[in-house]
């Protein structure tokens, strides 16, 4: 796709991964809206990037709708879809509360589908677009205290597959990407540890790069899944 003069939809575009990608967007020349629920870390990104603010929770349905109102509004059609926003919760089989696997899952796998649903109703009806779901590494193999995330992560790559079968027909391209571990407040956030100066780790503008490479594939074929791994990580 040319993304010079395409509009996009970065969720979490506030911080880490999906700021490096909505920054990347904007630079090829896309018009891009980011979401986020905290308004002010937000509305900062959106002002330092030149981008649209939408202060939605992708696992609330109403936000959804109206996060895909705002943008049609702001912009009059959607062309890309990325769908970013995710946390983890990192803890053993035996002490994970309920609670604790829902709010993954509400974010992780119902938050891209309701994002991925209104996207495709846009995109059947205009015979075009793009979705970019943002997996993980997390998404091909299982780990110890990776029950909420990882099997979130394995749920988004499951939908991936069948939401690039049913689309493809619409000339809908649906593409995973799985990054492996990331310097971005995402570790901090599942209460794990993370040297963040480690020079040998991926930034989020690696994963950016490797986004908009795969987007900027001619529209007759596209990457259906790509993984990006950091090459001599020392922690
Ligand atoms: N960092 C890594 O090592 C790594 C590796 C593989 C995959 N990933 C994936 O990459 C994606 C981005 O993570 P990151 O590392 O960039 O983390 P991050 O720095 O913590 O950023 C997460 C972003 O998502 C937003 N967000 C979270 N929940 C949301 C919700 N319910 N609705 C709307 N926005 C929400 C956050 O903003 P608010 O909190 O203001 O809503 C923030 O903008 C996630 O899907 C993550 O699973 C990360």
């Amino acid at each position: 796709m040319n993304l010079k003069g395409a509009t996009a939809l970065v969720t979490g575009g506030s911080n880490g991964i999906g700021l490096a990608i909505a920054k990347r967007l904007t630079a090829a020349g896309a018009k891009v809206a980011i979401t986020g629920r905290d308004e002010r870390r937000l509305a900062a990104a959106a002002r330092a990037l030149g981008a649209h603010p939408i202060r939605a929770d992708v696992a609330k349905e109403a936000d959804v709708l109206r996060t895909y109102t705002d943008m049609v509004r702001q912009f009059d059609h959607l062309d890309l879809l990325v769908n970013n926003a995710g946390f983890g919760v990192i803890k053993p089989l035996v002490e994970m509360e309920l609670a604790d696997f829902e709010r993954v899952f509400a974010t992780n796998v119902a938050g891209a589908m309701l994002m991925a649903r209104e996207a495709a109703r846009h995109f059947v009806q205009r015979k075009s677009g793009h979705i970019v779901n943002i997996g993980s590494t997390a998404a091909v193999r299982g780990a110890a205290k990776g029950t909420a995330y990882y099997g979130s992560k394995f749920a988004l790559r499951g939908m991936t597959e069948c939401w690039r079968a049913e689309l493809r027909p619409f000339n809908v391209r649906v593409i995973l990407v799985n990054p492996s571990e990331v310097l971005t407040d995402f570790y901090a956030a599942a209460g794990l540890p993370q040297n963040t100066e480690n020079p040998t780790k991926l930034r989020g503008d690696d994963i950016a790069h490797a986004v908009q490479s795969a987007l900027e594939m001619d529209d007759r074929g596209f990457i259906t899944e790509l993984t990006v791994f950091a090459t001599n990580p020392k922690d």
